[in-house]
């Protein structure tokens, strides 16, 4: 089978593709036939080894998991020892816990996994995972419910749009700021309103929102907590993108939070099925349609990768099975 290796931290370059054996599954897991691969920035982040905290997690010289590629969807065609919820042939989704989905087959631990409803192809269901999950659990740690007034600042990404749509989808009055390339998708979205992100924060209304999520973590903090209202919530979606770093930004948001009734809570989000699974069946229903950026074919993966790591995706990159040549 033909699978992506990296063997060192780096740009897309250091992710080759080679030819292995199909692997077997062990006690408690599946061999699943890939039918897509929904990437997230967090592969290039591991790809890359940056911010060099993520090394501590991932390994410290090199991956230790060679094959990138978490969020992934496909067909069972073996089954290990003990595996009693899911059969051979079932369609399944999940994020795995040490990637690996870049490949032709993919063994997954079926904690991990979750059906998917006959009515979500296989794209569909690899796009929401990671990034879906990750756009739940904001909200939910903004407590966003229906009339709840909410600004998503760089909501044209993988993680942003599900935040918009998501919010929508609960009812709430939801305001989006995006790059110039995005404003068109995010529309489509059922936001309030879409406006581009490059004329800053200075024009919005002080005290006026229940929930800022912040996509970006470059605005200053002072910045973001201003634009909530008392008892409003600011979540920090990303933390590295900026000057102090990760653990300067998470520190300088509990220090904001003591004392005010403003807070910023940065989020550390985890894989969560049962989230999958709900948000299956909203996709199922055609409540929730994925943004999709661009899709590659497995043999050109590395492109995939180069193209998250270059910025400026809008809504998700995914990885579907067949090659190039359509094989
Ligand atoms: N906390 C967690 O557990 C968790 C989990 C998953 C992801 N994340 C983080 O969430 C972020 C988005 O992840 P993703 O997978 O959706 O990445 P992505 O698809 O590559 O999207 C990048 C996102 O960053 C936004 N952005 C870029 N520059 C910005 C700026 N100057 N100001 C505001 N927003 C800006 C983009 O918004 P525009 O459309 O406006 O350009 C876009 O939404 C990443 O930083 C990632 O590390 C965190």
């Amino acid at each position: 089978m033909i699978t992506w290796l990296q063997d060192r931290y780096g740009t897309a370059d250091v992710v080759h593709l080679i030819d292995r054996t199909v692997p077997h599954p062990g006690a408690g897991e599946v061999l699943i036939q890939m039918g897509a691969v929904g990437l997230n920035s967090a592969d290039v982040r591991i790809m890359r080894g940056e911010p060099l905290l993520v090394r501590l997690a991932f390994g410290l010289r090199r991956p230790k998991t060679p094959v990138p590629g978490r969020d992934v969807a496909g067909t069972i065609i073996e089954e290990g020892e003990g595996v009693e919820l899911f059969a051979v042939g079932d369609r399944v989704v999940g994020e795995l816990s040490t990637a690996g989905g870049l490949a032709e087959y993919v063994i997954a631990s079926t904690d991990r996994l979750v059906p998917v409803p006959d009515e979500v192809d296989d794209l569909t269901a690899a796009a929401l995972p990671m990034a879906g999950g990750t756009a739940w659990q904001a909200l939910d740690a903004a407590g966003v419910t229906a009339g709840s007034r909410v600004l998503v600042l760089g909501a044209g990404g993988g993680v942003g749009t599900y935040a918009v749509r998501l919010a929508v989808q609960r009812g709430a009055e939801v305001h989006a700021l995006c790059s110039a390339r995005a404003i068109e998708a995010v529309s489509g979205l059922g936001a309030a309103s879409v406006a581009d992100r490059a004329a800053g924060l200075d024009g919005l209304p002080p005290n006026s929102f229940d929930a800022v999520l912040d996509l970006g973590g470059r605005a200053p903090l002072a910045a973001l907590q201003r634009l909530v209202r008392e008892g409003g919530t600011v979540v920090g979606i990303s933390v590295g993108e900026n000057r102090v770093g990760p653990v300067g930004r998470m520190l300088a948001s509990a220090l904001r939070s003591i004392g005010s009734r403003r807070r910023i809570r940065p989020l550390t989000a985890t894989a969560k099925p049962e989230i999958t699974g709900q948000l299956l069946a909203l996709a199922a229903s055609g409540d929730l349609v994925p943004v999709i950026d661009r899709i590659y074919p497995l043999d050109d993966a590395g492109a995939a990768l180069t193209r998250i790591d270059g910025g400026g995706v809008v809504g998700k990159v995914l990885v579907r099975a067949a090659r190039a040549d359509g094989d």
